[in-house]
């Protein structure tokens, strides 16, 4: 009898256990210790003492003490040392882009949602570049609804499963445009949850602006504005993460221009390099009402400053067609750079950011990001906002959520489903 009650205990346990622990991201997976020849760090005794440059004090030397200082001669300081050193600037909205809704609203996700697709054409050239907008409105909206905006790895038809979206292409390995393979794109989006909130959702695929490969320049959006002669972005002109960036306030432009969206209440949302691109986006276009960088790392919201994990110089060596050809000059004395990553954050200020990571993506630093969020805290408390409460870096599992919002949960790199369940909590904190 006893035996067997034990036996009962132990298996109840288990079973609970199991219940409670969330499915893992990536499995932990030992980080890499050399890339491209540059060595990482992992060791927080390493990781050495730094001075961040203050987000409230002018070039000039005097202090910002309020909102206004900031919105009208520290804000635009801060968004042209990130245009000149690390994403590049871009241009303004184009005069000569235009829409075509050419799915108006269709009963879509078993009646639960009214769906759009639009392609948003970048210039006059109907052969592109152009973007097609994929977009849910709840049928139970009474009225216009905020929304979330994902910028998505996957064609729009990879990223929701619904027969009646158009099927998108994506860039294959020789650089030319395919058919997605067949199911699951990566980064599926459930987009019912979010109806039931009230909230809708829209999807874009990056790739419809610009490709994500060295060399890609002539096929995207950056072409468009050369002047006669240019064949490369200048060295402070916009990398593919500027354009990508620049393409979410494209999608925004046409839904302001939705009757049924709130357009003043879209929060937009990114993983991993699309997690640096939503957070430079939203620093950079105000009307964005809310950021949701998930895994955004170096680059992002992580301190470069702090070493630990990838560092600039990886970027640099690997990545450099995302970033303005400027971000080279950076790699190899970061102490030295004007910006980092808190000030990034600030920029976002007042408005809601919840970072999202993971407690085993160490390659894309999460303390570091926990430190970025903390340091920008006086630029929020100077319009009021509630910042971290954390005083140190929250276990996985543990929400720390105020008008800035920081989670971890167990496990590596990328956005999981139990993520997406705090992404609405947090849009609900915020945007109802
Ligand atoms: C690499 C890169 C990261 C980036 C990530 C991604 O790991 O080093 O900075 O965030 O790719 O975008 O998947």
């Amino acid at each position: 009898m006893l035996f067997r009650n034990l036996l009962w205990l132990v298996v109840t346990s288990l079973a609970l256990l199991q219940a409670q622990t969330p499915p893992p991201a990536a499995p932990a997976k030992e980080p890499p210790k050399i890339v491209a020849g540059v060595p990482a760090n992992y060791d927080e005794s390493k990781v050495g003492a730094y001075t961040l440059p203050d987000p409230l004090k002018l070039t000039n030397g005097n202090p910002v003490k309020d909102a206004k200082t900031w919105r009208t001669k520290r804000r635009p300081e801060l968004v042209k040392l990130f245009e000149e050193n690390q994403f590049g600037s871009s241009p303004t909205r184009p005069a000569d882009r235009w829409f075509d809704v050419f799915d108006k609203g269709t009963p879509a996700l078993d009646g639960k949602a009214i769906r759009r697709q639009v392609t948003v054409y970048f210039s006059k050239d109907k052969e592109g570049p152009k973007m097609d907008l994929l977009l849910y409105l709840p049928t139970a909206a009474t009225k216009p609804v905020p929304m979330l905006l994902n910028l998505s790895f996957s064609a729009n038809s990879s990223t929701v499963d619904d027969p009646g979206i158009k099927p998108g292409e994506i860039w294959g390995r020789d650089k030319k445009r395919v058919a997605p393979p067949a199911g699951r794109g990566f980064g599926r989006l459930n987009v019912a949850p979010f109806l039931t909130d009230g909230f809708g959702v829209a999807t874009v695929y990056y790739g419809d602006i610009d490709p994500d490969f060295d060399g890609g320049v002539p096929l995207g959006v950056r072409k468009l504005y050369f002047k006669p002669g240019q064949t490369e972005p200048a060295p402070g002109e916009w990398g593919s993460i500027g354009a990508w960036a620049w393409g979410l306030s494209r999608a925004l432009d046409y839904l302001e221009t939705d009757k049924g969206v709130d357009a003043k209440k879209v929060a937009i949302v990114g993983v991993s390099r699309l997690g640096k691109t939503v957070m430079w986006a939203g620093a950079h276009d105000e009307r964005f009402a809310m950021v949701i960088a998930s895994c955004s790392g170096e680059g992002g919201a992580a301190i470069s400053r702090r070493d630990y994990g990838e560092k600039v110089k990886h970027l640099n060596l690997r990545f450099g067609y995302q970033f303005a050809a400027n971000y080279q000059k950076h790699g190899d004395h970061v102490d030295q750079m004007p910006m980092d990553a808190h000030m990034l954050v600030s920029l976002i200020a007042p408005r809601p950011l919840l970072l999202q990571t993971g407690d085993t993506d160490y390659w894309s630093d999460p303390k570091g990001e926990w430190a970025a969020a903390k340091a920008a805290s006086p630029v929020y408390k100077l319009f009021g906002k509630t910042t971290l409460e954390s005083s140190e870096l929250p276990p996985a599992g543990k929400a720390d959520f105020n008008t800035l919002g920081f989670v971890m949960h167990a496990g590596g790199h990328g956005t999981i489903p139990s993520d997406w369940d705090l992404f609405r909590q947090f849009m609900r904190m915020h945007l109802k």
